[in-house]
């Protein structure tokens, strides 16, 4: 191992410098004027593993973004396989003129690298991409067999991934899949994700009268939109932040008491979280703990709405429309065509009389857990002690990877969720960072978890 952590030590300086290249390429899924960019990403990527010395590097085109999927399969069959994925793609930089430097002109401040994907997910991808680097060009002989994908649609639900597998299911078959975009639990704490929430969302709009309409004229006189988007959406949670849509919590899976006791015993300094998003009180379903409302209970949230006037001063209007955008979390097993299914009845159910409503469900996604006896995750939970000297925690986390659940029901495999971000990283947000000391424990973490792993046995 020395040699490998040598090459990385020796070679951190160029990692960066690459890091930022990548970054440096727009490659936002969602933006339909990007598209020959999102392609760069991929280019550059599929470019980096071939002179890293894998195998079978693979720009693979899809109705949407392409994947890049490469692999190196010399560790012989009775060895382990790893299939690693990541996702090029990037969430939009918008609003841009809350960030402090150009989110695609990556910026080195406090040993942290500024710009969008920077922890979301291309610094955290790349890490794999430099540790096979080092294993390979180290002179070393990697121990286990490994695949890698690295996706370019990620931000945009993975619309194509799912046809994905299932077209390459023998070419990735594999024994685990390795992912590193999550958070770890704190700085200097390495942790392990077993839960991702999934994600039901939907579009709410309502309809009223055929125009919009003088408020003082007609007002008093007819149901506003906007008024009745506000009384549906306030019933759709009672005082105690219990959500009202019925069968909502029927296939929660609780928590079990063993996993409540390990969760207050997480380190969880919910001062400093309050104050790391500027929040007085925090608030939520009663019953359950911050750490427990925000990783491992549902939500109903508003992401967006609108209707009526906006602009400067004051307009008498009575909207003819209004609308919001809803999304909701969802934790083990709920499924997100049965929860959309029940929010659209129950929208219909309660709408106020003298409206219309329609009820569009956007991309969602199944939640997902890796059990935490997988012996996967004891040769993770040994990597991370080797670099970082401390076991990790295990927690669940709120986000959602999508594909993670169809790993296991396409490819059936588990997931280890080896995350090297912050939650202050600031992804989705303007002023994206990624610690670059991270970075490169990232790199030792992946390329010391490739060696362990053959010495953990299969369950
Ligand atoms: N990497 C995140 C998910 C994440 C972040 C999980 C932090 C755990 C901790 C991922 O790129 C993401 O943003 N996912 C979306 C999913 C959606 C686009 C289908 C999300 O969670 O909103
Ligand atoms: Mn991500
Ligand atoms: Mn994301």
């Amino acid at each position: 191992m020395s040699r490998i952590f040598d090459f990385i030590d020796a070679n951190q300086p160029r990692f960066n410098q690459e890091l930022f290249d990548l970054l440096r390429i727009p490659s936002v899924s969602t933006d339909s004027a990007l598209k020959a960019e999102v392609r760069k990403a991929a280019e550059f990527l599929s470019a980096q593993l071939s002179s890293a010395g894998m195998e079978h590097v693979q720009i693979v085109e899809t109705p949407g973004h392409p994947v890049v999927m490469a692999n190196y399969l010399h560790a012989g069959s009775g060895k382990p396989t790893v299939l690693i994925y990541g996702h090029y793609d990037v969430q939009p930089p918008d609003p841009l003129n809350l960030w402090t430097s150009p989110p695609f002109e990556p910026v080195e401040k406090d040993g942290k690298v500024y710009a969008r994907g920077a922890s979301d997910d291309k610094g955290q991808a790349y890490i794999h991409v430099k540790a096979l680097e080092a294993w390979l060009k180290s002179g070393e002989k990697l121990p286990v067999n490994v695949k890698i994908i690295i996706e370019g649609e990620e931000e945009i639900g993975s619309p194509n991934l799912v046809p994905f597998l299932e077209k390459h299911k023998e070419e990735l078959a594999c024994d685990m899949v390795l992912v590193s975009d999550t958070a770890m639990f704190a700085k200097d704490t390495p942790s392990i994700t077993y839960g991702l929430r999934g994600l039901a969302y939907m579009e709410l709009e309502v309809f009223g009268p055929n125009r919009d309409l003088h408020s003082g004229v007609y007002g008093g006189a007819l149901t506003n939109p906007l008024n009745a988007l506000c009384e549906i959406v306030a019933q759709l949670k009672d005082e105690n932040g219990v959500i009202q849509i019925p069968g909502f919590y029927d296939d929660v899976l609780d928590l079990s008491d063993e996993e409540r006791e390990a969760y207050r015993k997480l380190p969880f300094d919910e001062e400093g979280w309050k104050a790391s998003i500027g929040i007085e009180s925090v608030n939520g379903e009663q019953g359950y703990s911050t750490l427990e409302r925000k990783s491992a209970r549902p939500t109903l949230d508003m992401n967006g709405m609108w209707g009526g006037y906006q602009g400067e001063g004051a307009k008498t209007v009575l909207p003819a429309q209004a609308g919001a955008k809803i999304s909701m979390r969802l934790v083990p097993n709920q499924h997100p065509d049965k929860i959309a299914e029940l929010f659209t009845a129950h929208i219909n159910k309660i709408k106020p009389e003298g409206v219309r409503v329609k009820v569009t469900p956007h991309h969602g996604g199944h939640p997902a857990m890796t059990p935490i006896d997988f012996y996967g995750l004891k040769a993770a939970g040994k990597a991370y002690k080797d670099v970082y000297g401390k076991e990790p925690l295990m927690a669940r986390e709120g986000g959602s990877i999508p594909i993670v659940a169809d790993f296991k029901n396409v490819l059936g495999v588990d997931t280890i969720l080896m995350g090297f971000g912050l939650n202050t990283d600031a992804i989705h947000s303007p002023n994206e960072h990624f610690s670059l000391e991270d970075f490169h424990r990232g790199i030792k973490t992946s390329a010391r978890f490739l060696e362990v792993l053959p010495e953990f046995e299969k369950d």
